[in-house]
């Protein structure tokens, strides 16, 4: 089964060609980063309509780079939540009118379950059941995953995102959105051991995050630490940036210890922007193999929001007979667990 993937929830839009059987055939993604740089961070109504201005081109270039043609499309998945509404209303009115145009099947994706099958998209997949950690921008948690669909919610932040936080403080050392590959670049340059960041939730039981004090905990470091004019020197920068990364890092790893214990599963799999993180994939490396688990994770750009995991996980839902009716529908916020099994 040949699939068409959509995605434009967010900032990126991301297209995408998978084949139940050949695998992804091609994918092709348009950031819009440079649009929204100047204001910090996305502003809604420029994402949907640069979406409005990529998407068909983007789609038309795609299958002609790829020799595929409308007529070996078998299905159209599409990003329909959770994100902006309107940039997820491009995605699902285009998805669906093509479908319907095709005459085939269309299925409306949930971007994080994209994120978590998205390593499924490397050479050595992880089977389930296994144990997920979830990190982007807007989210930030760990899923007891059985099969597709069969999700158990064991913990998620309580307030900012882990990606959310990389951003915040990003901004407040001067940096440009977004900021997790920022501080990480930065961090590099960083002394180890000069600042020490809380480890925030890690001293309670269960498996719940909070990073919003990180965020604060940064403001008041760089309060204490800038001249009268208001500036940082830029070996503090790399030195607050890498105790940040530390912080954020430690945290997780000590969470997803927890939760590999507490379900006793012998996979972990990471996903979403966030997982990207060179500095994560490491500590969790040692920690998995510490525990006797296996890590699993997608190429960085699989990471971070892209149109093949829609193309993916839709190509599942699709192939297993699950499709939308002809109604065009989205859901701005979706709770993972509300999804239907396969
Ligand atoms: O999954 P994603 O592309 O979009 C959402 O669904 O939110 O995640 C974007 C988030 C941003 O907060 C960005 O700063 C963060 O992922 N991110 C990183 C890295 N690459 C992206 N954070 C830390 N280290 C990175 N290398
Ligand atoms: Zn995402």
């Amino acid at each position: 089964m040949l699939v068409l993937g959509i995605e434009t929830s967010c900032d990126e839009t991301g297209i995408a060609l998978y084949d139940t059987k050949r695998g992804l055939l091609a994918d092709a993604l348009h950031s819009q980063i440079e649009l929204h740089v100047e204001y910090g961070g996305v502003v809604p109504e420029l994402a949907s309509r640069d979406h409005i201005v990529k998407t068909l081109p983007m789609i038309e270039a795609l299958m002609q780079q790829a020799g595929i043609t409308a007529k070996q499309i078998d299905g159209v998945a599409y990003t329909a939540g959770p994100g902006l509404i309107g940039a997820l209303l491009v995605g699902a009115s285009l998805g669906r009118s093509l479908a319907m145009g095709w005459g085939v099947p269309a299925v409306g994706v949930h971007h994080m379950e994209g994120h978590l099958l998205a390593p499924m998209l490397e050479d050595n997949p992880p089977e389930f059941p296994f144990v997920a950690l979830l990190v982007s921008g807007g989210h930030t948690q760990l899923v007891d995953v059985q099969a597709i669909g069969h999700y158990a919610l064991l913990g998620e932040s309580v307030d900012d995102a882990a990606g959310e936080a990389f951003d915040k403080t990003a901004k407040l050392l001067g940096l440009p959105y977004p900021g997790g590959p920022q501080i990480a670049q930065l961090a590099k340059q960083g002394n180890p051991g000069r600042f020490t960041f809380p480890r925030p939730m890690v001293n309670r039981p269960g498996l719940d995050f909070s990073f919003s004090g990180l965020k604060t905990f940064a403001k008041n470091v760089i309060r204490a630490e800038s001249n009268a004019a208001g500036e940082l020197d830029p070996q503090t920068c790399a030195d607050i940036a890498h105790a940040f990364e530390q912080a954020v890092v430690s945290t997780l790893s000590i969470k997803c210890k927890r939760a590999l214990q507490q379900t006793n599963r012998s996979r972990l799999v990471i996903a979403g922007g966030v997982s990207a993180n060179t500095i994560l994939r490491v500590e969790l490396e040692t920690m998995a193999k510490k525990n006797n688990a296996q890590l699993f994770y997608a190429r960085p750009e699989y990471c971070t929001d892209n149109g093949a995991m829609i193309a993916l996980a839709g190509a599942r839902r699709l192939d297993a007979g699950q499709c939308e009716s002809l109604a065009i529908d989205v859901h701005p916020r979706w709770p993972l667990t509300d999804l239907a099994p396969l």
